[in-house]
């Protein structure tokens, strides 16, 4: 699974650096090429020789090499890398990921990697439970970054608690873990909607809702990190996407967004339906702006917009699979079994506005996975987390 793969090993000064030297020997054993890149505190707890000697190529740690000048790119290793593992990350490194301070060649290297990062953190337990860290660990989740939890044991302080760096052989297992997920999916095609959707009244104004497109983003993020090939189809939002594995398609009304995702679904192998489309539209759309001035009410008339998700659901072919979501404003569990009965779906991502944190415009959410075989209920995650519990149930459906 690791054989050729390329792999960015950055390691930052902390004590748990010794066990990073377990983690390189298992990762090249197991046939990666891996380039370490230290922090200069890094070097204080290990040296830069034991380390180009077990990965055979030079260790990075400046910008620049003093007595030659010579520039170490960390664009180059961005693009190089499969994959970037920070083991151990310490405060301070991840507090300079998460805000983006670039004053080392650890840090720069993060912010231009377009591979995925997985990081080990290891830290005192005060350090590791104090509010500034469990915020940064928050922001960089938020991010995508793959966390691999500290554990709870002995410390160097001689302290006991929760801030000790995985085992080496856990992390390997987690990185063999995901490089076997990355291809779970190759050779799928998938679709995914996400967003609001706009309904124009005339020039300047439109009915629309609250969604950002994050989950639908992350969903689509998931997708294509495993191995499929994703038509995103967007409504308006602000977001930006840049996977090689992702096509983006914006669209604006619901009317476009089902024109473009039943076109998709056609040849799709999976659907996500997480935009939240509005069900009606104006009957009719003004082409001039329309006036306030001696009018004292308005009354607009409303007709249904095509329910995507419910068309694709009498499309559907056997193999595809379907996933659509419920949001609802109070346990909504009676109103995600009707819709994955009216929509022919496999599941439903019932999330409800109701629990804090979840719903429109943040960056986590708490689901709960509703099936004809039962439900399942996640606790409040990082969208990309319940991307990943998503995309985990759809290759379940698969079987
Ligand atoms: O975008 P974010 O800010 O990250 O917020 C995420 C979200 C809250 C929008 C997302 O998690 C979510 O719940 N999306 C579905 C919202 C919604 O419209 O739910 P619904 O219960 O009204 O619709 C049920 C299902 O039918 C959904 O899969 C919806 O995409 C689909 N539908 C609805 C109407 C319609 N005309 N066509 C559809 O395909």
């Amino acid at each position: 699974m690791l054989k050729g793969k390329h792999i960015v090993l950055g390691i930052c000064g902390g004590i748990a650096a010794y066990k990073s030297v377990t983690l390189l020997r298992l990762l090249t054993k197991a046939g990666a090429e891996v380039q370490v890149v230290m922090t200069p505190a890094g070097k204080e707890f290990i040296t830069p020789v034991t380390l180009s000697s077990l990965s055979q190529r030079p260790v990075v740690s400046e910008f620049f090499t003093a007595n030659t000048g010579e520039w170490h790119s960390h664009v180059d290793l961005g693009l190089w890398a499969d994959l970037m593992v920070i083991a151990p990350a310490t405060a301070s490194t991840m507090a300079k990921m998460a805000h983006g301070v670039a004053d080392n060649m650890l840090v720069t290297t993060y912010l231009s990697a377009r591979e995925p990062v997985m990081i080990a953190p290891a830290m005192d337990l005060d350090m590791y439970r104090h509010p500034t860290t469990q915020r940064n660990l928050r922001q960089l989740a938020a991010d995508g970054v793959m966390i691999v939890e500290a554990e709870t044991g002995a410390l160097a302080s001689g302290l006991q608690g929760k801030g000790r760096m995985a085992e080496p052989e856990e992390i390997f297992a987690i990185i063999e873990r995901y490089f076997a997920r990355c291809e779970s999916l190759a050779g799928k095609k998938a679709v995914v909607t996400a967003g609001p959707t706009y309904e124009k009244l005339d020039p300047v104004r439109f009915i629309g809702n609250f969604s950002s497109g994050k989950m639908g983003f992350a969903i689509a993020g998931e997708l294509a990190d495993r191995g499929a090939e994703v038509t995103l189809v967007a409504g308006p939002v602000s977001l930006t996407v840049d996977h090689p594995r992702i096509r983006r398609v914006d669209v604006e009304s619901a009317e476009e967004m089902c024109d473009a995702t039943t076109q998709a679904f056609a040849g799709s192998d999976i659907a996500v339906f997480s935009a939240a489309v509005a069900d009606y539209r104006p009957a009719e759309r003004k082409d001039q702006k329309i006036k306030r001035e001696g009018v004292a009410t308005q009354t607009i008339e409303l007709v249904r917009n095509p329910d995507i998700a419910a068309r694709c659901g009498d499309m559907k072919r056997r193999g595809q699979v379907t996933v659509g979501f419920a949001l609802e404003t109070d346990d909504g569990h009676d109103a995600a079994h009707k819709k994955l009965h009216n929509k022919n779906l496999d599941f439903v991502v019932l999330n409800s506005l109701k629990d804090k944190g979840a719903g429109f415009r943040t960056d986590t959410n708490r689901v709960t996975i509703v099936s004809e075989d039962g439900e399942q209920a996640f606790p409040l995650k990082s969208k990309r987390e319940v991307a990943a519990d998503i995309v985990d149930a759809i290759e379940k459906a698969m079987k």
